[in-house]
């Protein structure tokens, strides 16, 4: 049966860096493995007012968590945190109260950056909060990738050996990591 990942781009920048990385990550995927980025910048700010009769693209967004296997986040830094508007998705699909979506499935963190530190910030403040909406997050390999645009081209493929294995490593965690709950889920 295919494994249905969805996955989050912290930054909605047309070039960005962590969207291109993960759509290398998608077009890297193991065989069994299909991967879905979910457009989150329609999503409105989150405000539990509009909780009695919830938004369109929350309800959207909703639908996709319900029927996700596992999940993988993918943030740039922004001052040493990870970026408000995965905050906001993660909010919206803990909401309304009762109602989290996110627990129990499996998920990755990526970071990337065109600087030296890889996300490193961003990656573990998020870290922090999948926890507590109950992912069953992936400790380790962690994945931070500095000066990302010495690993690609202008659109997005990954140039460099050491990037792609570096992903192919990832994944080769993940799929297994994913494969350990989806085995409990069926038992
Ligand atoms: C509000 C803001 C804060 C930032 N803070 C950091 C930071 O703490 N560390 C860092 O390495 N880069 C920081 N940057 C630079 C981003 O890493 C850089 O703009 C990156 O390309 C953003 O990701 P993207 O290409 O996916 O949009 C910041 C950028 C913004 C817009």
């Amino acid at each position: 049966m295919e494994t249905k990942v969805i996955a989050f781009s912290g930054s909605l920048r047309k070039e960005s860096y962590t969207t291109k990385l993960l759509k290398a990550f998608q077009k890297s995927a193991p065989v069994g493995i299909t991967v879905e980025i979910i457009d989150i910048s329609t999503l409105p700010f989150i405000n539990e007012d509009l909780e009695a009769d919830l938004p369109q693209p929350v309800k959207d967004l909703h639908a996709k968590i319900k029927s996700a296997d596992a999940v993988i986040f993918a943030t740039p830094e922004y001052n040493r945190s990870y970026s408000p508007v995965l905050k906001n998705a993660i909010d919206w699909g803990s909401r309304p109260e009762g109602n989290n979506l996110w627990k129990t499935k499996p998920a990755t963190i990526i970071g990337c950056s065109p600087y030296s530190l890889g996300a490193f910030g961003a990656v573990n403040h998020l870290r922090q909060v999948v926890l507590y909406v109950n992912l069953y997050i992936m400790q380790q390999p962690e994945f931070y990738l500095s000066f990302i645009a010495d690993s690609m081209d202008e659109q997005g493929n990954i140039t460099k050996k050491e990037t792609q294995d570096f992903i192919n490593g990832h994944w080769k965690a993940f799929g297994e990591w994913i494969e350990k709950f989806n085995s409990t889920k069926n038992n």
